[in-house]
Order: structure tokens, then C-alpha cells, then sequence
């Protein structure tokens, strides 16, 4: 097993944001957390990405427990996260930007080769490279947060709502990416989502998130033919 989560908790003061979840992913698997707002899918990105930890349960990677490990140190063990609204340095240019995910890695990086890599992967950056990145449209700026995350050459990827703000055309595009870097690339995914039916499109199972708890949990197309999940996420 890649990443386990087992029954952790969340909580700000007295919010309870998430109230003992559990999951797992394996190597090369592409896995999604679907839920509505609030639901607790940023709390559980964040606290696997050591941003703010949980106030109970554990997180294992690689049969290591990291629970307690701060972000930067998770970040040199190859997790890494594509946060909510993409976070970008709205005054650095495309290519700095870039560069900015290497910052504190103590690993060392090929970084020419892996900036032409992801020029070939996301070939408007490569165009765009020298614009400042407050000019970017907002499926360039997603596809610009999550260039940055992949330039480490992470093992798990966590990608927090990549498709807020987007055109079903542009969330087609940037999941189309999600998933032929874990088809092609073997890079392991964990989306988390509203748009349950683009992100069950590209996954291989999923896990359904109610204010807190894990709801239901199965393959893609099960949840896809649940009539719960069909009435409530996808509109049916
Ligand atoms: N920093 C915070 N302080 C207080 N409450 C928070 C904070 N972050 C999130 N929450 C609350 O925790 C719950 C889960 O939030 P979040 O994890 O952001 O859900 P989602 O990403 O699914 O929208 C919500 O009720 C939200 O209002
Ligand atoms: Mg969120």
C-alpha cells in the first residue's frame, strides 16, 4: 500500500471537520474523495499533506507513519499537493513559478529536463512561459499549480478541486492530464472533488464524503450507478 489513512479526525476548535476517516491507495492507482461542499476534502488533502494535521487517527506512507511529519519534509519524500485555487505567485512568470516547486528540496533535480518534460506535457506553458501568471486563464493556472507540483516527480499526488471555476471543456482537458500521467507515467492520484462525475470518469475507485464521514466507498462505475450518488452529485 502506497498511502493509508486510518480513522483520522479534524477538527478547528470545536468544528469537527472530519470525524474518523479511513482509505487507502496503491502504487499507480488514481482514486477520487467526492463530496459537497464542506464536506471535509480540503482537511483531508491537508492533513496528508502534514499543512494541518489531524487531531487523531494516522497516516502511513509507504509503511512509514508520517502523522506527525511536518509538509516540508513529506514534500521531500514525494508527496505533493495541487492545492484548492491553485495558489500561484501571481507576480512570477510561468517558468518561475515552475521553479518554485523545487524551493527547500534537498533532493537534486534535473530541473532543465524536467521543465522541457512538463513543457511537453502542458505545451501552453511552454508558450506562455515568460507571462506573469496572473495573465493566465484559470484552466493555464491549474494546469500551471499542478506543472509545479509534478516537477519534483512526486509518487502521490494530491489534487485539491483542480476543476472549481472551470468549463466542462477545460475540466475534460486538465483530467484528460490526470489521467495519462497515471496511465503513462504510473503517477498516483488522489482527487478530491464536487464534480463527482468527471472525476469518477478518470478513476478507478471512489469514496463518497458526508459532512465528515466516508459515506459509501467502491469501484467508479458502482458509485456512478448508485442511485444516491446519482440523485445528489449527478444530478439525476
Ligand atoms: N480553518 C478553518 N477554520 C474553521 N473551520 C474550518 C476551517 N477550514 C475548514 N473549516 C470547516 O470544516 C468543514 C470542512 O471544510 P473543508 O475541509 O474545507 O471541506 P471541503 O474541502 O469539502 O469543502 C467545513 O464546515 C468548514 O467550514
Ligand atoms: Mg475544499
Amino acid at each position: 500500500m502506497l498511502l493509508e489513512v486510518k480513522d483520522i479526525h479534524v477538527a478547528y476548535g470545536d468544528i469537527e471537520a472530519v470525524c474518523g476517516v479511513s482509505f487507502s491507495l496503491e502504487k499507480d492507482e488514481l482514486v477520487s474523495i467526492i463530496g459537497a461542499n464542506g464536506a471535509g476534502k480540503t482537511s483531508i488533502l491537508n492533513s496528508i499533506m502534514g499543512i494541518f494535521p489531524p487531531r487523531k487517527g494516522s497516516i502511513i506512507f509507504k509503511g512509514r507513519d508520517i502523522t506527525a511529519m511536518p509538509a516540508h519534509q513529506r514534500a521531500r519524500i514525494g508527496i505533493r499537493i495541487v492545492p484548492e485555487r491553485s495558489r500561484l505567485f501571481p507576480r512570477l512568470t510561468v517558468y518561475e513559478n515552475l521553479l518554485t516547486g523545487v524551493y527547500g528540496l534537498r533532493k537534486k533535480i534535473p530541473v532543465d529536463k524536467r521543465i522541457s518534460w512538463l513543457y511537453g506535457m502542458f505545451p501552453i506553458l511552454k508558450e506562455r512561459r515568460g507571462q506573469l501568471a496572473n495573465t493566465l486563464s484559470g484552466g493555464e493556472q491549474q494546469q500551471l499549480s499542478i506543472a509545479r507540483a509534478l516537477i519534483s516527480d512526486p509518487e502521490l499526488l494530491l489534487v485539491d478541486e483542480v476543476s472549481m471555476g472551470l468549463m466542462p471543456k477545460l475540466v475534460e482537458q486538465v483530467f484528460g492530464i490526470l489521467k495519462q500521467l497515471n496511465e503513462e507515467h504510473g503517477l498516483t492520484i488522489l482527487l478530491v472533488e464536487q464534480n463527482a462525475f468527471a472525476s469518477l470518469n478518470i478513476s478507478t475507485r471512489g469514496y463518497v464524503l458526508e459532512t465528515g464521514t466516508c459515506a459509501l466507498s467502491g469501484s467508479a462505475a458502482e458509485l456512478m450507478d448508485n442511485p444516491r450518488v446519482q440523485e445528489v452529485y449527478l444530478g439525476h
